[in-house]
């Protein structure tokens, strides 16, 4: 990884750039931060057992890729090199950048063919803890390895010891330790889709976190699986939700003591380590009641704790959203349809013979223009999508360049204001979001269980 800070010529920072770029003189706001990113094959020990290390498919040869971080309203620019065997793309998820930026193939950008460059650049409007991962092929590209946290930090930092990421991935690996094939199976993409053998976090087989006691801890975590859905709970500790996709909400404790992240989203927590020094605490994950796992062990390391700070968890700072007005909103349904046991059968919907559908329309693959947007929506004009999910299969749903309110679940108003990019859909329920059309351009929308995705699961919204 190349990394350089190439600082904007000071007269020019100092004649502004208009009030829409956030900077401060002799800032390093004023500047362009760089980064090189690499695709290719690499190799690397997955895990500690007498099995050879995985051939993956990796940024800069690491899983996961380069952590990219950068200040909010510091510019951006990634040049992307194609190494692989096959054409890529690259999307920031949850980052609500110009459509020309958003990475999805054949609709936003052309795909990278092997030995190519592309150039993406931006200024990330919000804070928070961000990822990226290719939009072509993205089932095996995605599933075999290629993926990256891009974390925008807040001009103000909040006062912790220690800012950590966890970041998720979910291998299914054979007995020669090699990533096993059949990708896009039919029978597992109408089902919950793959859903590997192999945790990693930060891409080793998690074991033991080393804490100190009495320190506080910004935990962000993402979940970056191709199927897998996350139910985390923290034994002996009550961790406080400051974030959720990025986006900062009012400090809260977990609900039923458990984050439930689907695949593509985060939660920035804010742990008080107050256990007992010299003890260890498990963090289990009991998403699945028969894979119910221990993830690994918080382990308080001896000695006296330090000064504990007691103050409320802090607040983050706001992100520049606009708020949606329910009062004018357009509302469009959204049905989410398809899947085994979806009682409504699998044939005679969609195209192609598709396994999921929107709506009764399935666009497959990674996307792209080959169909017509599910509806069209005028800038600035508030939406609320009513998502009802027939199947009976979970589903977390991104919308691409916007973040969205979750307004209601079931019917009733959701106790916490909060802003996602992805909302998990349990089997047979519903929810309404909302947000505010303000980018325009042709955005996917859709699930992120990959096979999902891939089957399916897909449309476009159109915002002009
Ligand atoms: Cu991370 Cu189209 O998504
Ligand atoms: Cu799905």
């Amino acid at each position: 990884m190349r990394e350089t800070r190439r600082a904007f010529i000071a007269g020019v920072a100092a004649a502004g750039l208009g009030a829409s770029v956030p900077f401060r003189r002799g800032s390093a706001e004023a500047s362009i931060k760089e980064y090189r990113l690499i695709a290719g094959p690499a190799t690397t020990k997955l895990v500690r057992d007498d099995r050879p290390a995985t051939v993956v498919w990796a940024y800069d040869g690491a899983v996961p890729g380069p952590e990219l971080r950068v200040r909010q309203g510091e510019r951006l620019r990634i040049v992307v090199q194609n190494r692989l065997g096959e054409a890529t793309t690259v999307h920031w998820h949850g980052v609500r950048v110009p459509n020309a930026m958003d990475g999805v193939p054949g609709l936003t950008q052309p795909l990278i063919d092997p030995g190519q460059d592309f150039a993406y650049e931006f200024t990330p409007p919000d804070a928070g803890t961000f990822w990226y991962h290719p939009h072509a092929d993205t089932l095996q590209q995605l599933g075999r390895g290629l993926a990256g946290a891009l974390i925008v930090e807040e001009r103000e930092p909040i006062a912790v010891d220690r800012d950590l990421l966890w970041f998720i991935e979910d291998w299914r690996l054979d007995e020669e330790g090699r990533i096993a094939t059949g990708f896009g199976n039919r029978m597992e993409a109408g089902m919950s889709g793959r859903i590997g053998n192999t945790v990693t976090i930060n891409g080793r087989l998690p074991d033991r976190v080393s804490v100190r006691p009495g320190e506080r801890i910004r935990l962000r975590v993402v979940n970056a699986a191709l199927a897998r859905i996350a139910g985390l709970r923290f034994d002996g500790h009550q961790p406080t939700v400051l974030a959720y996709d990025g986006q900062p909400c009012d400090p809260h404790l977990l609900e039923d003591s458990r984050l439930m992240l689907g695949p593509a989203m985060r939660a920035d927590l804010l742990l008080n380590m107050t256990g007992v020094p010299g003890q260890s605490y498990p963090v289990i994950d009991d998403f699945y009641r028969d894979l119910s796992d221990k993830l690994l062990d918080l382990a308080y390391e001896p000695g006296r704790p330090v000064a504990q700070q007691t103050d409320a968890p802090p607040k983050l700072p706001g992100n520049p959203l606009p708020e949606p007005d329910l009062s004018a909103a357009e509302r469009r349904e959204i049905v989410l349809q398809g899947g085994m046991m979806s009682g409504m059968g699998m044939s005679g919907m969609g195209m192609g013979g598709a396994t999921w559908a929107i709506n009764g329309m399935s666009m497959k693959g990674d996307g792209g223009p080959d169909m017509p947007p599910l509806f069209a929506l005028n800038r600035g004009q508030t939406c609320v999508l009513a998502l009802r999910n027939d199947t009976a299969w979970w589903h977390p749903m991104h919308l691409h360049g916007h973040s969205f309110r979750v307004v209601s679940r079931n019917g009733k108003a959701n106790p916490i204001v909060e802003w996602r990019d992805t909302v998990l859909m349990p089997p047979r329920e519903r929810a309404e979001i909302a947000f505010v059309a303000d980018n325009p351009g042709d955005w996917m929308f859709h699930c992120h269980v990959t096979d999902h995705q891939a089957a399916g699961m897909m449309a476009t919204l159109r915002i002009s």
